[in-house]
């Protein structure tokens, strides 16, 4: 057995590192630099103490980006010189963000152990690659990224670092082959476990969904499906050669790994989007990920799920459609700025309802404390409580089923009930919620920060947001009130500030301000308009035209064009 040394290096704080909506991400050049991931590795460990450290089985994997295999290498040994007693590792460090959440609850290592804790290697959405993003979190003993109290102290700890440990002589691991690797240490053993990226995972879903029934769905002659993840989807399942290789590189094949309709272009013209011969023949299903498969975007055919309509209807057919929620939801939650279409689900069907700040971590609480079993974002996030992390393969899972559960009397039938159809009956039962979002992306910070700080003052005098909105046109209502949001955790009591500016309408029409905690590079204003329509005669506009006036009224409230010197966003989703 090899045996270690501990060796004490000396460093000093680097700014910069506070970690954002999900842990630290920055250009892979600047994670390069000497002790920058070493410094927050250790500031992580010393946030967490040595009690939780020593003695650990901590995963070490992620979305297998570029320099991901050395980090993996540089935490491993920086684990062993901390006391930590097993590192877990997914095959070739891969394992999807669910995935890790999934491993942390339910896997049992080969000598019994449990994992306490994870370091995820992602960027999650943002480009990888030489030139592009590395990011890296940790996630808790529940399987859900670390609380703030947890990021603040590792950010404290950044500032004041002077040193950490790492076992420099221990030899690199072969993480490309399943198996246990012993090393001895001044504190004894210590393992490196390397185990299959996806078996825990596959696992779990077949505990969940009922896969006879999708696979009669999937095989129907009827239905064809074109999606980026052939290892979990077979049959009449459509992929192309070239998006199964960018699954296997370090840069996402040089794409952007985020599952809207401005990325993923190849999907979108495949699903008869955008500019399409209306002889195409289009599949019924299509669906995508982000780098690491936590996020999803869903569409049928000529057809877009909007992310908030998606928790929406995924609320209101679980207990029908899918085994896991037979007994029925605890309660279901979103996000602040994703529509309000899950709230009038929560009412019809009496759930209990929770609106949060942006931010995965925010449901964790509530479903350990077996308040919340579906929830999702407008940032094209959905889950349930099966783990802590929002699940882009589990959507993709929920949808199926509930297209499964539609059709199941007639999967041999001349029509199937389409996504669109789906979506179209929850329109008239439940109202339709128009709803898009601006990003600016890349903004100079200090402007961004000036149009927030414009904004909080002109939220506080109604009268003047009402000038502003009366000079646009009558199409638009009144503005009732407007505020910046501020959350209490019902279940630990902890307040989170600051959590973007909304201006309600006495329609129920919403205008959201954000600013995204998950750059890398400057500064992303997000814009999020909303408006109800209940009359089911008028809920199939184009959201686009739709939304015109109250995009108007968004932008000259702002001053959006004076401050970031914009005329359009980069993304509109
Ligand atoms: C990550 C988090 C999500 C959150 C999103 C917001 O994906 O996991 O929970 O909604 O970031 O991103 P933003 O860029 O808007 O801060
Ligand atoms: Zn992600």
């Amino acid at each position: 057995m090899v045996v270690f040394k501990v060796v004490r290096v000396e460093t000093t704080p680097i700014d910069g590192q506070k970690p954002g909506t999900s842990g630290l991400r920055k250009k892979v050049k600047v994670f390069i630099q000497p002790h920058y991931l070493e410094n927050f590795v250790q500031s992580t460990f010393n946030a967490l103490t040595t009690e939780k450290v020593r003695g650990a089985t901590l995963v070490v994997s992620g979305d297998g980006r570029y320099y991901s295999k050395e980090a993996i290498q540089i935490i491993t040994k920086m684990a062993a010189a901390n006391g930590v007693r097993r590192v877990w590792v997914g095959q070739n460090g891969l394992l999807s963000t669910p995935a890790v959440s999934a491993v942390i609850r339910e896997r049992v290592g080969v000598d019994g152990s449990r994992a306490s804790g994870a370091f995820i290697l992602t960027a999650s959405h943002n480009p990888g690659g030489p030139h592009e993003d590395f990011g890296i979190k940790y996630n808790m003993e529940n399987g859900g990224p670390a609380p703030e109290g947890i990021t603040d102290k590792i950010y404290e700890n950044t500032k004041t670092i002077k040193e950490y440990f790492i076992a420099e002589d221990l030899p690199d691991v072969d993480i490309s082959t399943t198996g246990v690797t012993s090393f001895g240490g001044p504190e004894g053993k210590f393992d490196v476990e390397v185990f299959d990226s996806a078996s825990d995972y596959v696992k779990l879903m077949k505990s969940i969904f009922d896969f006879e029934l999708i696979r009669k769905l999937i095989s129907s002659p009827k239905f064809t499906f074109w999606s980026l993840c052939k290892t979990y989807f077979c049959g009449r399942a459509w992929c192309t050669r070239k998006l199964i290789t960018e699954l296997h590189s370090q840069d996402f094949g040089g794409g952007h790994p985020d599952p809207n309709l401005t990325y993923a272009k190849e999907l979108v013209a495949r699903m008869g989007l955008g500019k399409s011969n209306p002889q195409d023949e289009v599949p019924e299903f299509g669906a995508a990920a982000d780098g690491d498969a936590d996020r999803n975007m869903i569409l049928g055919k000529r057809f877009f799920v909007t992310p908030s309509d998606s928790v929406a209807i995924i609320a209101a057919n679980a207990v029908q459609a899918i085994p896991y929620f037979s007994a029925g939801l605890k309660g279901v939650a979103r996000s602040m700025p994703t529509s309000a279409a899950l709230d009038v689900v929560a009412k019809h069907l009496n759930l209990k309802f929770f609106e949060v700040p942006t931010g995965w971590k925010f449901f964790g609480n509530l479903m350990d404390a077996g308040l919340c079993s579906v929830c999702g974002e407008e940032s094209f996030g959905t889950g349930s409580d099966h783990i802590r992390e929002k699940d882009g393969i589990w959507a993709v899972l929920a949808w199926l089923s509930i297209l499964a559960h539609k059709n199941k009397e007639n999967f041999g039938g001349e029509k199937l009930v389409t996504v669109e159809d789906i979506v179209h009956q929850h329109w008239a039962t439940y109202g339709r919620h128009y709803y898009t979002r601006y990003d600016y992306e890349n903004v100079d910070a200090g402007a961004a920060k000036a149009l927030m700080a414009y904004l909080v003052k002109l939220q506080s005098s109604l009268s003047e947001v009402n000038k502003i909105v009366k000079g646009v046109g009558s199409d638009v209502a009144k503005v009732v009130d407007a505020d910046e949001f501020e959350y209490k955790d019902p279940v630990d009591g902890s307040i989170s500030k600051h959590q973007g500016i909304r201006y309600l309408f006495e329609d129920g029409s919403r205008l959201v301000f954000r600013l995204s905690g998950t750059g890398s590079e400057g500064a992303t204003i997000r814009l999020y308009i909303e408006q109800y329509e209940k009359d089911p005669s008028k809920t199939g506009r184009d959201s686009q035209e739709a939304l015109a006036p109250l995009v108007e009224v968004a932008l000259k409230l702002s001053k959006m064009q004076e401050f970031t010197g914009r005329s359009a966003p980069t993304v509109i989703t």
